[in-house]
């Protein structure tokens, strides 16, 4: 099995590792900007700078941030061979697609036509119904469900415990707030909170 570099090694990219070790990665380290040492034992061989030489062919590569736009700057960045990795407690129903780089985690479910993006979370416990379409970078939150047939928009957040009606459409960049409930479309982008979700002044 490939070795696997985590890029990120804060709170979001130690789930990530405890995600790869379940899908039996043994070789696994980070890169960060900011931080030195080892992280729950994985060490930190380098910085963002040191991503092309680390590439040797024999790597894999894993965004380990939470913030959709860093994730994105990444993701362009670097032509590396991104992995897609799914927890084994999830439920991922026969024929839904995930692209690359995205990662799912512990006991999330994607039901049965839905179409996640590249470089997205779907977050532990989160719930993507039927027939949804998370486009790129998209951050599903713990907890959050979304209805059947909801459309997400690329480098949008949706917010722990927020639930989004099915039928909806949540435009790209916006954020939707921690238990938010969204119950129309959102076509401008911004911070939308409450129940029903309204944007933020
Ligand atoms: C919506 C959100 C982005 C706003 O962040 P912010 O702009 O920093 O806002 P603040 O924390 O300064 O709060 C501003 C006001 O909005 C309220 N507010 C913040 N988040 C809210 C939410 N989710 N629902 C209802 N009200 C909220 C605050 O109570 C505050 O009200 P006040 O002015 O009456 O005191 C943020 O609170 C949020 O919910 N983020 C999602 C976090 C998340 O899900 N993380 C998952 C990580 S895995």
């Amino acid at each position: 099995m490939n070795r696997l570099i985590i890029i990120g090694a804060g709170g979001h990219g130690k789930v990530v590792a405890d995600n790869a070790l379940k899908n039996g990665y043994t070789n696994i380290c980070y890169i960060d900007d900011n931080a030195k040492g080892d992280v729950i034992g994985f060490p930190i061989i380098g910085t963002s700078t040191d991503i092309e030489c680390l590439n040797d062919g024999s790597t894999d590569f894993i965004i380990g941030i939470g913030n959709n736009a860093v994730r994105k700057m990444i993701a362009e960045k670097y032509r590396v061979n991104w992995v897609t990795l799914i927890h084994p407690s999830a439920q991922i129903a026969f024929n839904a697609e995930i692209g690359k780089g995205s990662v799912v985690m512990a006991n999330a479910v994607v039901n049965v036509c839905a179409k996640i993006g590249e470089h997205c979370i779907i977050n532990t416990g989160a719930i993507v119904e039927h027939d949804n379409v998370i486009e790129d970078y998209v951050h599903i939150s713990p907890n959050a469900a979304l209805g059947g047939t909801v459309h997400i928009g690329d480098n949008t957040h949706v917010g722990i415990g927020a639930t989004v009606k099915n039928n909806i459409n949540v435009c790209s960049e916006c954020t939707i707030g921690a238990g938010a409930v969204v119950v129309k479309n959102i076509t401008d982008n911004g911070t939308y909170i409450g129940v029903p979700a309204r944007k933020m002044d």
